[in-house]
């Protein structure tokens, strides 16, 4: 593994749960119960078997709570499940967990489970999960600017002491830059996800839907990863 090139974050965009289902015939639900436990043994692949340090997960956007009340309901349920007993291997995997976006509008079950997985997590050292959720990238700008604004403004921050350095301090998580994101399902859009720390990253938008995106077909992705040419805005 050490001689092969791996990105040091990677984002996944973790889309087609629904389309999934819908072309099997079945409730949108069942599509997200199949991704969550693609998700488990996905994740239990990159921390075993690659060099990868840092994965970004899309798991809801501030925009999804505009969804039908029964698929956010489930989708809430299945987080704190999730967090609370499908998500062990990957405490056990010595992984660090975190989380990014805002609080606010999340039922007290699935913040209890989030604040319980960040605690019992806290020490691992082998990697990183940050799990976006409740996220969009426009608000984790507004929010950095508040709370940068709020320090200039009680004099523990000079205007001039800011740098991108002191940006990325003052988001939901001080996490290295995105080398190479993933969208599954086809569709070809970034939809708010990590946008500052995504100015740099790679991007790959395989057609599988996330329930069937296993690790062969994250390995493809990652083959493509490794023939692009990083320049970083350096002349060739
Ligand atoms: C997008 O597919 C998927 C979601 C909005 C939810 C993703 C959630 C999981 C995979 C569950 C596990 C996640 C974590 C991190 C705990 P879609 O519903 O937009 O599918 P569609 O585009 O086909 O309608």
């Amino acid at each position: 593994m050490s001689d092969v090139v791996y990105p040091n974050h990677l984002g996944i965009i973790m889309d087609g749960n629904g389309r999934w289902a819908k072309e099997k015939g079945l409730n949108r639900s069942v599509g997200h119960k199949a991704g969550a436990d693609n998700l488990v043994n996905l994740l239990d692949y990159i921390y075993n078997n690659t060099s990868i340090k840092v994965v970004s997960l899309y798991a809801f956007s501030t925009e999804n709570f505009k969804r039908e009340k029964n698929e956010v309901d489930y989708l809430m349920k299945l987080f704190v499940t999730l967090f609370n007993t499908k998500l062990e291997s990957i405490k056990k995997n010595n992984v660090k967990v975190v989380f990014s976006g805002r609080r606010e509008n999340l039922p007290k079950a699935v913040l209890d489970s989030m604040d319980k997985t960040t605690d019992d997590t806290k020490d691992n050292t082998k990697g990183i999960l940050n799990i976006c959720l409740n996220y969009g990238g426009d608000y984790e700008i507004v929010d950095m600017t508040k709370k940068i604004a709020r320090q200039v403004l009680n004099g523990s921050l000079n205007i001039e002491d800011i740098t991108k350095e002191v940006v990325n301090k003052n988001f939901y998580q001080d996490l290295p830059p995105l080398d190479f994101v993933i969208r599954t399902s086809g569709e070809k859009r970034i939809s708010n996800f990590m946008i500052y720390q995504s100015s740099y990253a790679e991007y790959d938008f395989p057609d599988t839907y996330f329930p069937d995106f296993d690790s062969k077909c994250l390995e493809e992705s990652l083959d493509n990863y490794r023939k692009r040419d990083r320049r970083f805005g350096n002349a060739k």
